[in-house]
């Protein structure tokens, strides 16, 4: 396994943390509210959060009284979430590439932690591995960004400044991938990053899930839960069983 991979390094960074600390706890507060009252999980239920970044949803969803686990590639964000452990809360350096052992009532992918992959297989993998690691009548929830509207409003530059970080951001869309160049001087250092995330439209996913067998139950545009319009909405949160 490659482990320069893009993903495996910037998210392990501080630096990806400022840059989207604005993704804080309320903010998945509010989704996870909406999302499980919506999915109406009996609250002996066991949650699977993957990847769980720091745990913002985790740590919450436990909180409401589900029993959680944590996973994600960035040990440094496991090793951060693992503050929070209790009996019914546990996380874990977790590969999503790999098979899940045990079978759980839900699985969560939550803020655009899905098409990372080169190879669409590999992401059709990462799905496969999700469907077998729940329970017969478990549920998937997928929360990815809309790429129709991420092209028509896309910024090709920009200048954020966090907690004093000069961030240079250039975005493009290129060989079916939504790239995000990041550049940065801290630390006494120059660093650059690209983000890749695959051009995923609703009807590709809708290929992906077909391909392995799971059936999409709903699809919401926005941690609202309104539903989703290919020009309009945010966000492309899937459910399937
Ligand atoms: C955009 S972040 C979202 C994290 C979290 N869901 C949240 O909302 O804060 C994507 C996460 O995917 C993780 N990741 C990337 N590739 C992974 C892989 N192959 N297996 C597990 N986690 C991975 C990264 O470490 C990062 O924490």
């Amino acid at each position: 396994m490659n482990t320069t991979d893009w993903f495996t390094s910037w998210f392990n960074t501080p630096y990806y943390h400022i840059l989207y600390k604005h993704r804080n706890d309320a903010d998945a507060q509010f989704f996870m509210r909406n999302i499980t009252s919506f999915l109406q999980l009996p609250k002996s239920s066991t949650i699977v959060d993957l990847p769980c970044g720091k745990g913002r949803h985790s740590v919450y969803l436990n909180s409401l009284g589900y029993d959680v686990v944590g996973g994600d590639l960035s040990k440094n964000s496991i090793a951060y979430a693992k503050q929070f452990e209790n009996d019914t809360l546990h996380f874990e350096v977790w590969d999503m590439r790999k098979t899940i052992e045990g079978r759980y009532d839900a699985i969560f992918n939550l803020f655009t932690s899905f098409g990372y992959f080169e190879d669409d297989e590999e992401d059709i993998a990462v799905l496969r591995n999700i469907k077998n690691g729940l329970k017969e009548n478990g549920v998937f929830v997928l929360d990815f960004l809309n790429v129709e509207k991420v092209k028509n409003t896309l910024v090709k530059e920009e200048v954020k400044t966090i907690d004093g970080i000069e961030f240079n951001i250039q975005k493009e869309i290129k060989d079916g991938f939504i790239l995000k160049h990041i550049s940065f001087f801290a630390d006494g250092k120059a660093h650059s990053y690209t983000e890749r995330v695959k051009f995923l439209t609703l009807e590709k996913l809708q290929s992906y899930f077909d391909r392995v067998g799971f059936k999409i139950t709903e699809i919401f545009g926005d941690y609202q839960l309104n539903a989703f319009n290919a020009s309009l909405s945010d966000r492309l949160i899937i459910v399937a069983k």
